[in-house]
């Protein structure tokens, strides 16, 4: 296992669309392995792949001391109205509320390719967007109803 390198926004990898991922090999088990290393040195609550500039749809997420993979995530259903304040790995100082759904499903496949379903609230519900969101080039700080007063010091 290894920490990688977080890629900040401004980097034109945290913009690309994410490519599923076909084959559920040892690259990806070694990525998974990474990811969740690199999300624990660094305090967070989730990290996407192409956090560590691989462009696959792969997630990892741990909300009340309860870490899981997904990949391939797909969210299915969502319900409900939420707002908190977020921060992300890849946004150096700025945090700024979002508004997201307060319970989600989402289907994905474990390591092995195994499908599974899982439903989540609040901040599993809200970490789940945030890092599926990353997948297709979407950072938080474009949702964020604080959005300008990012803008005045930093461009998106
Ligand atoms: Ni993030």
């Amino acid at each position: 296992m290894a920490i990688r390198k977080i890629v900040k926004l401004g980097e034109e990898s945290l913009r690309k669309k994410s490519k599923p991922v076909v084959d559920f090999d040892k690259s990806l088990w070694e990525l998974l392995d990474d990811m969740k290393e690199t999300m624990y040195a660094f305090n967070g609550m989730g990290l996407a792949a192409p956090q560590v500039g691989v462009l696959r749809r792969v997630v990892v997420v741990d909300v009340n001391n309860a870490f899981i993979e997904l990949v391939n995530p797909e969210i299915v259903k969502t319900k409900g109205e939420d707002v908190e304040e977020e921060g992300c790995l890849s946004v150096e100082n700025f945090r700024g509320r979002v508004v997201r759904p307060m319970k989600i499903t989402v289907n994905a496949f474990d390591r092995y390719g195994y499908p599974f379903t899982l439903t989540g609230e609040k901040w599993l519900a809200r970490c789940i967007c945030h890092e599926v969101d990353h997948l297709d080039g979407i950072v938080f700080v474009d949702k964020s109803l604080d959005k300008e007063k990012y803008l005045k010091k930093h461009s998106l």
